[in-house]
């Protein structure tokens, strides 16, 4: 009688490789069909909503910048991590980035909740030279966001490749996404309650201090003090923790 133990199955390589494979694979199906089944796999959290466009810019710029190469966008759930930038990142808070800034590379801090912790003019004087706000930063200088325009002219087009791989941007908020752009620079101009109206929590400034040009700095700083503000995790705790 063959004695089907270890012996046998370590010994017959052709025994071993037809098991392995008959166990990996029922760890596999374990995992992967669930996923026919559900609907999605990232829980609807309330307060996410699509980036404004001046924010979606200001997103183009820091991917085009590689900003990412130095910084990630995503808190882990480690006490140290929450401890320093807040609650970790939810899959929800990137739902509509695409693609997404998690990153790999930490040579500055983590990003995802950096909106609201410094002023816009620290952001600005710390983007043209960020040495002259912390002088050890070995940051590079990004001075040139101040006089580059923001390239409205592009950003109706880029809604609309964003809304055709499913982020749900109306029709409303398409046909004036060039106006909305140009509005959150200006919280003088008549269509500021229009962008708050189609973009909750968004804020509306003139972010780089130039009235006169809707600069990508003025971009840059709108999605930097967006990050991390859109989900309100103080009413959550409140409610016990309930993320829906
Ligand atoms: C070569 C690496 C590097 C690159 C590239 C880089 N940064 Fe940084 N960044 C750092 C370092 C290091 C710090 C920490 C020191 C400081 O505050 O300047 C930092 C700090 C920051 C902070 C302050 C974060 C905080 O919580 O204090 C912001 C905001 C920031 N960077 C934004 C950007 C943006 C936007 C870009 C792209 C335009 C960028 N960084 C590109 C290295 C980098």
């Amino acid at each position: 009688m063959v004695k089907f133990g270890h012996r046998t199955i370590e010994r017959n390589s052709i025994l071993m490789l037809v098991l392995t494979l008959i166990v990996v694979s029922i760890g596999g199906l374990v995992e992967i069909v669930p996923l026919y089944y559900l609907d999605s796999t990232v829980e609807k959290v309330r307060g996410m909503r699509p980036y404004s466009p001046l924010e979606l810019i200001g997103r183009n710029v820091y991917i085009r910048e590689g900003c990412y190469n130095c910084h990630s966008q995503m808190v882990r759930s480690l006490r140290d991590e929450v401890d320093r930038y807040g609650h970790y990142s939810l899959a929800a808070e990137s739902m509509y980035d695409r693609p997404f800034q998690w990153g790999s590379k930490r040579t500055g801090p983590d990003l995802a909740r950096v909106g609201g912790r410094y002023s816009d003019e620290w952001h600005r004087e710390h983007l043209i030279r960020p040495k002259s706000v912390v002088p050890e930063s070995i940051m590079p200088g990004y001075p040139f966001l101040m006089e580059r325009p923001a390239g409205l002219d592009q950003i109706e087009a880029d809604l609309r490749t964003n809304a055709a791989l499913g982020v749900p941007y109306t029709e409303d908020m398409l046909s004036n996404a060039r106006a909305d752009a140009a509005a959150q620079a200006d919280p003088d101009s008549d269509g500021a309650d229009a962008v708050l109206e189609r973009y909750p929590k968004a804020q509306v400034r003139d972010f780089d201090g130039n009235p006169d040009l809707v600069s990508e700095m003025d971009a840059m700083i709108a999605y930097l003090q967006m990050l991390g503000t859109l989900v309100d995790f103080d009413a959550y705790r409140a409610e016990g923790e309930a993320l829906r």
